[in-house]
């Protein structure tokens, strides 16, 4: 009934150059309940969103929008709509390869420190070890992303009993998150298979989801993985050589994850309702350091052809618009053309404070200038960092069938799934 993703996958990659995935213990059960609460929108205080309502797997783990919608929109991938105030400050991140990752979120608000310990905005229950546990449990409790606001009615006409928790509780929302879970009987086998004899608590439920995220997305090989730049194209190859000599790009995005985890001001635009005074000013608001206005965390760009828009916020919709943007940053953001992004968030952009971006710009440019052929053989290179298409394109195998709450399960284009 519900599909699995062959676990002989997980041990049969032996890793070049990407850090080893941990060989699974009881994996087939983990993986399956992480499944089911990956798409499960009984996570959700009004029971109308899922991870995978953002985080669509057809769509590469992303979503083609800008900016992502929360609460008050409506429908999956591309054909969700935005409704009253639900447009949320940031562009949704992809998934790949992040079991590795030291730090995540744009920002960096979750963050592995150097001892092992994890930082993040509020007090994390003992036991989560991994930064994309701890992850796992921040968009529970976002009100505009998963929890809902206070007064709000379920989808089902019941109360939603997670969003009149104050803010202050969060350990009060994860508690309710699992006593949810648990008056279903699909997951109270489910849990007690997975974890026998343990006491159910959120640290279970971010396990699973971190477990199903890097048995998934983790894994895979791509061309440059697998074969090297002597399988490359002319064009591969050219982008390749710029990539890790002249253009200077390997400076932030080094192999093998492609990023170096840090965080860097590009001076890209800024659109969108912004974090804070209609501004989203990146790591400053993690360290409160001025200095650290405008960075953002380095994405990495494994599929990056595949995550369409690009940058923080979706400003650039195109690989080669975001990688100009690199060329000459004070010249693309005086010229940057809004046409690109929804109508409905042209006007959101905040040019007036180009002049504060530039201030503390960390200058990406290359080391002699680009010109558009070699953009197109860099777009040509980073195609050689695709993971396997079938995992890629269509992973059926990643959408269960149904979920123990019997709500609908995201599957875009909105449609059943293809196995019904
Ligand atoms: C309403 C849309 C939405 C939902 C629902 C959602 N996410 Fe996200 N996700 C986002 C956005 C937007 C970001 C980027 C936010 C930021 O950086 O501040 C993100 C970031 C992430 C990241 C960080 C990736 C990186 O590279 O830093 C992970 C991991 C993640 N989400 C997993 C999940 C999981 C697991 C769930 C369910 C418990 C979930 N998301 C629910 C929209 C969503
Ligand atoms: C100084 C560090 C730095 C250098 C050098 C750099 N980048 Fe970036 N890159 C970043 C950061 C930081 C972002 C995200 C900026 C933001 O969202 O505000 C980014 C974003 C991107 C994106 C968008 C990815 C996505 O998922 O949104 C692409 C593509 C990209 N860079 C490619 C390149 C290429 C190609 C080069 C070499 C020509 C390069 N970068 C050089 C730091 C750098």
């Amino acid at each position: 009934m519900f599909r699995l993703l062959p676990l002989v996958l997980l041990v049969a990659c032996a890793s070049e150059g990407l850090p080893p995935t941990p060989p699974p213990v009881d994996g087939a059960a983990i993986f399956e309940l992480g499944q089911m609460l990956f798409f499960e929108r009984e996570l959700s205080g009004n029971r109308n969103v899922a991870c995978a309502t953002c985080h669509v797997p057809f769509l590469s783990t992303t979503e083609p929008l800008a900016l992502s919608i929360g609460q008050g929109g409506e429908g999956t991938g591309p054909t969700r709509a935005r409704g009253e105030g639900s447009i949320l400050p940031r562009h949704t991140s992809d998934l790949f390869h992040r079991g590795a990752a030291r730090s995540l979120l744009w920002d960096g608000r979750v963050e592995m420190l150097d001892d092992g310990t994890i930082r993040a905005p509020v007090p994390l229950p003992p036991g989560i070890t991994t930064a994309l546990q701890a992850q796992a449990l921040l968009p529970l409790l976002d009100r505009a992303e998963m929890r809902g606001h206070a007064g709000d009615v379920a989808v089902d006409g019941r109360a939603n009993e997670l969003a009149a928790i104050a803010d202050e509780r969060p350990e009060a929302v994860w508690d309710a998150i699992v006593a949810r879970l648990l008056a279903l009987e699909g997951y109270q086998f489910r849990f007690q298979i997975a974890f026998p004899d343990q006491e159910i608590t959120i640290v279970h439920v971010a396990q699973a989801l971190d477990f199903f995220e890097r048995s998934l997305w983790d894994p895979q090989r791509s061309r440059f993985d697998r074969e090297g730049p002597d399988s490359f194209s002319e064009a591969e190859r050219e982008g390749h050589d710029l990539f890790f000599g002249d253009a200077g790009c390997f400076r932030c995005h080094d192999a093998p994850l492609f990023t170096d985890e840090l965080f860097h001001n590009l001076a890209v635009p800024q659109i969108g309702p912004g974090k804070r005074d209609g501004l989203d000013e990146g790591r400053a608001l993690v360290t409160g350091d001025p200095a650290d206005r405008f960075r953002f965390r380095t994405p990495s760009l494994r599929n990056v052809h595949l995550t369409a828009p690009y940058m923080h916020d979706g400003a650039f919709a195109t690989l080669g618009g975001a990688i100009r943007h690199h060329l000459d940053p004070a010249t693309s953001l005086r010229e940057y053309d809004p046409e690109q992004l929804p109508s409905s968030l042209r006007a959101m952009r905040r040019d007036d404070v180009n002049g504060e971006l530039l201030e503390t710009l960390d200058d990406p440019r290359p080391f002699r200038a680009l010109n558009d052929a070699e953009v197109d053989a860099l777009v040509a290179f980073l195609h050689t960092l695709a993971d396997e298409p079938e995992l890629i394109k269509e992973p059926d195998h990643a959408v269960p069938v149904e979920v123990p709450s019997g709500l609908p399960v995201d599957h875009w284009p909105g449609g059943p799934h293809p196995s019904r």
